[in-house]
């Protein structure tokens, strides 16, 4: 990996809502970026949930993570992105019944990228499920490089080999080597998506500090059986 980028890891604030605006602009080419309005939805819900990264030494927007705390068992498993998140507004936002941090977008400038801007923002993101008591995160995982594969692998197969490790994904891989596992994987989880083709991989942090045995299973059999380390 190239030089760490020394980064500020803070909570959201309404300032920065057009620098992030103009990120997501250069990170997804095909989907529609966050609106102020939502972003502004997200700071009155759920302000502990929201982080951005920032340049240590000039202040410039680096990377931003968006999350929200959800009761797992309202929401259909192979359900979309836009269902978890209310249409990206968080409304949805259950903090008296909800366990599961659900990770709804988490982004590093594209000339940042690989350069620890995400593992910033996914220890901050860990942090807040530990001191919140909550049982884990959950999130969509893009598979950005599947599209690539489509023609000789299904989605299922594909993220067997990303897990296995015989393929890089950009997106998975990544969360993989943070300590996350996959539970499943779903199609139509953000429709307009060319890379992934619409696929994600469910992917799950278990906070070992409350969870019990029987949450260390997987959904899918088909995917290696998780085994804790700690
Ligand atoms: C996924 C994402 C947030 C990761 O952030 P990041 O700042 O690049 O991540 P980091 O630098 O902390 O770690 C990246 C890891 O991938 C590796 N990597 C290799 N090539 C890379 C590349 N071209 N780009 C990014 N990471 C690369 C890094 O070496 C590092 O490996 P490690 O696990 O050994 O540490 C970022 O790539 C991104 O913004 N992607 C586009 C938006 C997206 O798809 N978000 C996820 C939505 S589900």
């Amino acid at each position: 990996m190239a030089d760490r980028i020394p980064v500020i890891v803070r909570e959201t604030r309404p300032e920065d809502f057009d620098a992030i605006i103009e990120m997501c602009r250069s990170v997804y080419s095909s989907n529609h970026p966050w609106t102020a309005e939502q972003l502004a939805s997200h700071h009155r819900v759920f302000p502990a949930g929201q982080f951005v990264a920032l340049d240590a030494v000039s202040g410039e927007m680096l990377g931003m993570s968006a999350s929200l705390i959800i009761l797992w068992d309202d929401y259909e498993p192979q359900g979309e992105w836009r269902g978890f998140t209310d249409r990206g507004m968080f409304t949805n936002h259950d903090p008296e019944y909800g366990r599961t941090l659900y990770g709804a977008e988490v982004m590093a400038l594209p000339s940042a990228q690989g350069r620890g801007i995400g593992t910033a923002l996914y220890k901050a993101r860990r942090e807040v499920v530990e001191r919140l008591g909550l049982l884990r995160i959950r999130a969509g995982s893009r598979l950005r490089g599947y599209g690539t594969y489509a023609k000789e692998l299904t989605p299922e197969a594909y993220v067997l080999r990303v897990v296995r490790n015989e393929l890089f994904d950009p997106t998975l891989s990544f969360q993989l080597r943070r300590g996350f596992h996959v539970i499943d994987v779903v199609g139509r989880y953000l429709r307009h998506d060319e890379e992934s083709l619409g696929y994600a991989a469910t992917i799950q942090w278990l906070n070992s500090a409350v969870a019990k045995p029987e949450d260390y299973g997987t959904a899918n059999p088909a995917f290696r059986p998780y085994v804790p380390t700690e």
